[in-house]
């Protein structure tokens, strides 16, 4: 059996590491070539991932069983549309499935329009002086998501990017701009933000365990939000500041989009992410990602048994997948260029991998190539050093010393997984939803 892959970051790494646990072939294409995908794969061909006609003329000659597509860019462009009329299985959704995160108005609507609990108060606009005027009338902290895709990283909130209405007001009509984009204006929530993963096929999903990204920049949760400086699971235990009562929430909140898009006969296929918020009135959708997260990916997909190749080859087959994961808790930090988030200098850096390797920690390579011995940096996340163990405090004290095995250039937060994070995180909720503020 064959598997192709689509696309070359850390969470194609354990995406590809997933699928090679099922004995099948990896091909991938990819606009670079990944480190770790190239030790795995049978071939990395390199090229446009978001060029439909690129992508089939080589499925067309790899002819692989299934088609798995990992970040969001392919999907927008009609990558998987073009595979599904070509004849191939592909484990993705649709363009139209997609739009649930290519168009952040089309999913907050989606929900209105189906009464789907978790929704925010959400306006959408595309014209300058109607923000002026809207954002003048508010007596709410406020959000700026432009409506299209940014790579996770377009995102304005008051109190972070700019302090106030005037500030915020500027901001979201320079996204709008003389072509008249979309741009959201979202009530700012307070709470603990996680992320719920799943694989949907039709009206039927299977999750995966929590994950909660760090996004924020710097140490102790400060400077620009990021596509994700690291990254913590428990497996099925849970987040240890999320209960129960939330997890179930937030999983009806996806089962509910995924069955209402299939009655609405559009039929969901492929991995699925949540982006949720804790809040003292209950659980909130942040967004809707078509794809699984990066880092989260990597923590999620080390846990589960199941290879994610015989997870779609079930779920084709309308057979239940059976999950299962080990219990297990493990923490990410993601090794990045210096400035990442807002000025990336990128660099070179080398790694003693066989001293990583012993410490127990593991690497997942993101954007970066390899010459020789040495990585070179791109303006995104570079590597991905994960480790798992019973306890998080015996997985965070492998990190210590860590950097004496790493050469070069690069920012990594320190503390991602410590107890100290978690606790005040614990605190947080606590008090949050005593108050119920
Ligand atoms: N880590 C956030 C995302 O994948 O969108």
């Amino acid at each position: 059996m064959r598997a192709l892959l689509i696309g070359g970051g850390g969470r194609e790494h354990a995406i590809g590491l997933s699928i090679v646990k099922a004995g099948v072939e990896l091909y991938v294409l990819s606009h670079m070539k990944n480190p770790g995908l190239e030790r795995i794969s049978k071939k990395i061909v390199t090229g446009n991932e978001n060029d439909r006609e690129w992508v089939l003329s080589q499925a067309n000659r790899i002819e692989p069983d299934y088609v798995f597509i990992g970040p969001e860019a392919p999907l927008a462009s009609g990558v998987s549309d073009i595979l599904t009329r070509n004849g191939f299985r592909v484990f993705a959704p649709s363009s139209t499935a997609a739009k649930l995160e290519t168009s952040k108005s089309f999913c907050r609507r989606f929900l209105r329009e189906k009464g789907i609990k978790g929704n925010v108060e959400s306006n959408a606009f595309s014209d300058m002086d109607e923000i002026e005027e809207f954002v003048m009338g508010i007596d709410y902290n406020f959000v700026i998501k432009p409506d299209g895709l940014t790579g996770g990283k377009g995102v304005l909130v008051q109190g972070i990017h700019f302090r106030d209405r005037e500030e915020g007001a500027k901001l979201a009509k320079a996204y709008v701009g003389e072509e008249g984009k979309t741009v959201l204006i979202e009530r700012k929530l307070i709470g603990e933000e996680f992320s719920l993963q799943a694989f949907a096929f039709g009206g039927e999903i299977f999750f995966l365990p929590l994950v909660q990204d760090y996004k924020r920049a710097f140490e102790g949760d400060v400077g620009p939000n990021t596509g994700g400086m690291g990254s913590i699971c428990f497996s099925e235990r849970g987040l240890p500041f999320i209960n129960r009562e939330e997890e179930k929430e937030a999983r009806e909140i996806m089962r509910s989009i995924v069955a209402n898009l299939d009655d609405d006969g559009i039929k969901y296929v492929g991995p699925i992410y949540g982006g949720f918020m804790a809040t003292s009135e209950g659980v909130r959708l942040l967004e809707i990602n078509a794809r699984l997260g990066d880092p989260e990916a990597i923590n999620a997909l080390s846990v589960m048994e199941n290879s994610i190749f015989d997870v779609a080859v079930k779920m084709f087959n309308g057979v239940n997948p059976e999950l299962e994961f080990r219990n297990k808790v493990n923490v990410l930090r993601y090794l990045v260029p210096r400035g990442y988030g807002s000025d990336p200098h990128p660099s070179k850096i080398s790694l003693d991998e066989e001293g990583i390797y012993l410490r127990g920690i593991r690497t997942f390579y993101a954007s970066v190539s390899k010459r020789g011995q040495v990585l070179h940096q791109t303006s995104s996340r570079s590597v991905a050093l994960f480790s798992e163990g019973n306890r998080i405090e015996d997985v965070v004290e492998r990190f210590q010393g860590i950097e004496k095995l790493i050469k070069g250039e690069y920012f990594m937060r320190r503390d991602i997984g410590t107890v100290e994070t978690i606790s005040k995180k614990k605190e947080f909720m606590d008090e949050l939803r005593s108050k119920k503020v």
